[in-house]
């Protein structure tokens, strides 16, 4: 039997979290804790991956709630997946907005916002858009590799 994984097999994924969440500010802080406590389950307490990880997911769902419909009275859901037992991938998937895209600031030093998609794209392994199928918006997602220090 040939037991070795082949390229067109799909990947093994494996589900740490998903959480439908008002696009609420006073919501943030349980998803937070939500998101720490599965990855401490996963990597450990005092895991940096998973401080890290947390601090991004953060990021994007703080994007959600203030450039999409998400932050008007609508909802943000957040997926944590393993994949290959060694990727982490967070999504973030929101519900639009009639011109705010996400996109890659070029925040100079002195300007005070612009960085949260500089510091995904800074941290994390790799990360992308993609728009939603059945309705309007976008899931951001990101990547972070188990391996890496
Ligand atoms: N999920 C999203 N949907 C639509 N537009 C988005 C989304 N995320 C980000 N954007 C757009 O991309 C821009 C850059 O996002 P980024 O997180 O880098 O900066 P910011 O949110 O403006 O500031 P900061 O994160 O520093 O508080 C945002 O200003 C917004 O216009
Ligand atoms: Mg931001």
């Amino acid at each position: 039997m040939n037991t070795h994984a082949r390229s067109d097999e799909p990947a093994v994924l494996h589900k740490i979290a998903e959480i439908d969440v008002p696009g609420a500010e006073s919501i943030v802080g349980r998803v937070r804790r939500h998101l720490a406590d599965k990855l401490a389950e996963l990597l450990g307490e005092d895991s940096e991956i998973a401080a890290e990880t947390v601090l991004l997911a953060d990021e994007l769902i703080a994007n959600a709630i203030r450039h999409t419909r998400s932050g008007e009275q609508g909802l943000v859901r957040v997926s944590v997946c393993l994949l290959e037992g060694r990727v982490l991938r967070v999504s973030v998937r929101d519900e639009g907005h009639d011109t705010n895209r996400p996109r890659l600031g070029e925040a100079s030093l002195d300007d005070v916002s612009g960085r949260g998609l500089m510091m995904v794209d800074q941290i994390s392994t790799r990360w992308g858009v993609i728009a939603n199928a059945e309705q309007a918006g976008s899931t951001v997602w990101f990547e972070r590799a188990l391996g890496m220090p």
